[in-house]
């Protein structure tokens, strides 16, 4: 059997920080559902980073994967260039989304999100319901994945915290506006940062609209073993890799999370701050590859 190599054959920065990957890996491929996501490590030595499936190309045997540029794992990530392999790449893991014709759907994406609701919001589209996506980012040129999300939703949305594009505000606000519209959602899907998530949802819960949330959170084995990635759930452990990424979002301990999540904080900003590969940033990688200085 030929060993699996992960090969990177297409790979630049979408926007500033946020990375596309597009890797070759037949299997993975062709396994993937929508909300699923793989646990990638960059070399030897590194962490196993969990990112969700953004894309996949059965046919072509390809995968696209979006990375945020957050810390020393990451910033090894985004060092690999088009024509490397990664050390080790696993999946599909973890439930595929929740998907059914429920009627009117709203997605919300932020961050990395926005290009990891697109795989949902065309399943929830083949399902036969009326999608809604809100797009989220601080500011305009932040924005991307346009067309991918309007060939796969009946409305598509824009907020900005800086009011650049759309609506002045966040994925929740815009919601607040369209209800205040009379507009009936009846589930909600929502992919970004933990703190944007827990927004979401505390704005959708007096609603009593469903929430689903795609939690993101440490992990290591991604296989329920290891005991990293639990989170509280209505009262209840549950373990992101294997109950999730899928959660309720009206039942998360947010709190919990929070604390978790930060708990290495400090010693991520020291390492990422320290770190050797800090020396070239994206844009002096990117002028490198163009021959530059
Ligand atoms: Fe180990 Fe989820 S990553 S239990």
């Amino acid at each position: 059997m030929m060993a699996r190599e992960y090969k990177i054959i297409e790979k630049y920065e979408e926007v500033p920080n946020v990375h596309k990957f597009v890797i070759r890996d037949p299997r993975i491929a062709k396994k993937a559902e929508a909300g699923q996501f793989v646990l990638v490590m960059a070399n030897e030595k590194g962490e196993r980073i969990p990112l969700t499936l953004s894309n996949w190309d059965k046919k072509e045997g390809t995968i696209t994967l979006y990375v945020l540029e957050l810390g020393v794992s990451t910033m090894e990530l985004v060092a690999l260039d088009q024509g490397d392999s990664l050390y080790s790449l696993a999946g599909p893991l973890g439930n595929p989304a929740k998907v059914e014709k429920f009627g009117s759907v709203l997605i919300g994406g932020g961050c990395f999100g926005i290009g990891g609701i697109y795989p949902i919001a065309k399943a929830m589209k083949e399902a036969g319901n009326h999608v809604t996506v809100i797009m989220e980012a601080r500011s305009n040129y932040l924005l991307y994945n346009h067309q991918n999300l309007d060939s796969v939703s009946d409305e598509l949305y824009i907020a900005t915290a800086d009011g650049s594009s759309g609506i002045n505000g966040h994925v929740q606000e815009k919601y607040e506006e369209l209800v205040k519209e009379g507009k009936k959602f009846d589930r909600a899907y929502f992919m970004g940062c933990t703190f944007m998530l827990m927004q979401c949802s505390k704005a959708t819960k007096p609603h009593g609209l469903p929430t689903g949330v795609a939690l993101n959170a440490i992990m290591l084995d991604g296989t329920g073993m290891c005991g990293c990635c639990r989170v509280s759930v209505d009262g209840e452990t549950k373990f992101v890799c294997v109950d999730g990424p899928e959660l309720d979002g009206h039942k998360v301990d947010w709190d919990e999370l929070f604390i978790r999540k930060h708990i290495y904080r400090e010693e991520e900003a020291v390492s990422y701050q320290s770190h050797a590969c800090r020396s070239l940033t994206g844009y002096e990688r990117d002028q490198k590859k163009e021959g530059g200085a």
